[in-house]
């Protein structure tokens, strides 16, 4: 064997690049619980491209076949439904995962400087995993999938001037139809694994460069080494350590991506929804249309926003996009907005860690109402001054979608202001 691996590193720099990347990557040593999603998202990307790989066999993007295709999966092919269900169950999980990930960003500031850059990088990874996500859905050929494909494509169509022909170009039809289907086919099996394969490298090259954050904010290449080791104070070589820990997270993830595959692959609607068992009917519209929940809290903020915003400005659903759009690209500009003296949520003072708290819980909310219709909690009685007729749960949406808002806009005010406790120079 090392006869072997000198030979291929006389050629190819295979033992560098696996001791830069991992082998000999050194990490802060106190990596807890939000360390672990990292390496589950990976695992969920390879296993999404596998079990894809093996629904293509069967599968087949053509509108009068795509339904029965996906049945005749479930049902004929060897093992198909553990390939489906492995499939669909992985979609959602992906975004379980990749949402803590997002989330330990938060709470530790792990989009400070130096990590701009990975930051943005994995900015761009959700983007395009919510791309991916979307032209997945279609491919069921199922009520929902037909019809939110046509809620969100008319979307598009509401962009001023160019709208209907971009609604038009992005169909490459007037309807959904099964023109559609094959182009999002070609966009969820090819154009969008490829890019997202490029950004997870790309993204990993760039953690390795500037190195990981941990809990505690503190940047170990500050420290100086330690003699014997050779290894920063605080840090240690990722391979054996924390190949072990995350081989933890894997077992005990498996076991609950298992229990859900197994027992509740609908997870009661949530991950596949009851309208998509029955065959697309461009005739019928069904009387509730929601998203996947991890599109909803958008989906929300998209309903929340009212199509007639100021009178001297003509009514459009146009706004609500703008504001949906912004919700999800305002996560770029987290590294600009952040004036804390200290990265980690351990030494923000309350501003910070208030405010956080406020956009999870209006980030959660956001995505309950997104799932339910908006008639859901009733209307305000008619005496109500302003708000008389007004369905409540669209006004708590409204107010759910300016919490979620200013947690952004006013960052470099509250951080600034934040009282902030000392930062030790080790890892605690
Ligand atoms: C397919 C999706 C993704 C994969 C496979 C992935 C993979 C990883 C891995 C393996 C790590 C190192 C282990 C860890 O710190 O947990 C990491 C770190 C990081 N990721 Fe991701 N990531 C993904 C999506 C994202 C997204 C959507 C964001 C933010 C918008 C993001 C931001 C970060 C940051 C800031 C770090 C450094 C964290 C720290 O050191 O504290 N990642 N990622």
């Amino acid at each position: 064997m090392d006869k072997l691996l000198n030979w291929i590193d006389a050629r190819f720099p295979l033992t560098a690049l696996w001791e830069s990347q991992w082998g000999k990557y050194v990490a802060p040593k106190n990596f807890n619980f939000w360390y672990y999603f990292g390496s589950l998202a990976t695992l969920v990307l390879v296993m999404q491209i596998v079990t894809g790989i093996f629904l293509t066999m069967n599968y087949k993007p053509d509108a009068t076949k795509a339904f029965e295709s996906v049945e005749y999966i479930m049902r004929d092919v060897e093992w198909g439904w553990l390939i489906r269900y492995m499939h669909s169950t992985g979609a959602s999980m992906f975004f379980v995962v990749v949402y803590l990930h997002m989330f330990r960003g938060l709470m530790y500031g792990s989009y400070r400087k130096p990590r701009e850059l990975l930051w943005i990088i994995g900015c761009l990874i959700y983007l395009t995993l919510m791309g991916e996500a979307f032209f997945g859905y279609l491919l069921p050929w199922g009520q929902m999938s037909y019809w939110g494909a046509q809620v969100i494509v008319n979307l598009f169509a509401t962009v001023p001037f160019i709208g209907e022909s971009l609604g038009v170009w992005i169909r490459g039809d007037y309807t959904i139809s099964d023109i559609t289907l094959n182009r999002f086919f070609a966009f969820h099996v090819i154009a969008f694994p490829l890019v997202l394969l490029g950004l997870v490298a790309a993204h990993l090259i760039a953690l390795h460069e500037v190195g990981s954050n941990n809990p505690d904010g503190i940047e170990i290449k500050k420290q100086p080494k330690d003699p014997q080791t050779g290894l920063y104070l605080d840090g240690i070589n990722s391979h054996p350590y924390y190949t072990i820990k995350d081989i933890v997270g894997v077992v005990v993830f498996l076991a609950v991506f298992s229990a859900i595959m197994f027992f509740v692959p609908e997870m009661g609607g949530y991950f596949l929804e009851a309208n998509n068992f029955i065959p697309a009917d461009p005739l019928k519209t069904p009387e509730h249309i929601a998203p996947v929940w991890y599109f909803t809290p958008y989906y929300a903020i998209l309903r929340a926003v009212p199509s007639e915003l100021v009178s001297f400005l003509p009514a459009t659903q146009f706004y609500g996009v703008v504001a949906m759009g912004a919700a999800v690209l305002i996560f770029f500009f987290l590294p600009w907005l952040d004036r804390g003296a200290v990265k980690s949520i351990r030494y923000r003072g309350t501003l910070y860690k208030s405010w956080l708290a406020a956009f999870v819980i209006s980030f959660v909310l956001l995505g309950y109402l997104g799932v339910v219709p908006v008639t859901v909690w009733g209307q305000f009685a008619d005496g109500w001054p302003l708000l008389g007729g007004a369905d409540k749960a669209t006004v708590v949406a409204r107010l759910l979608t300016v919490v979620y808002f200013l947690f952004f806009l006013l960052m470099p005010w509250y951080t600034a202001r934040d009282k902030t406790k000392p930062v030790p120079d080790r890892t605690t």
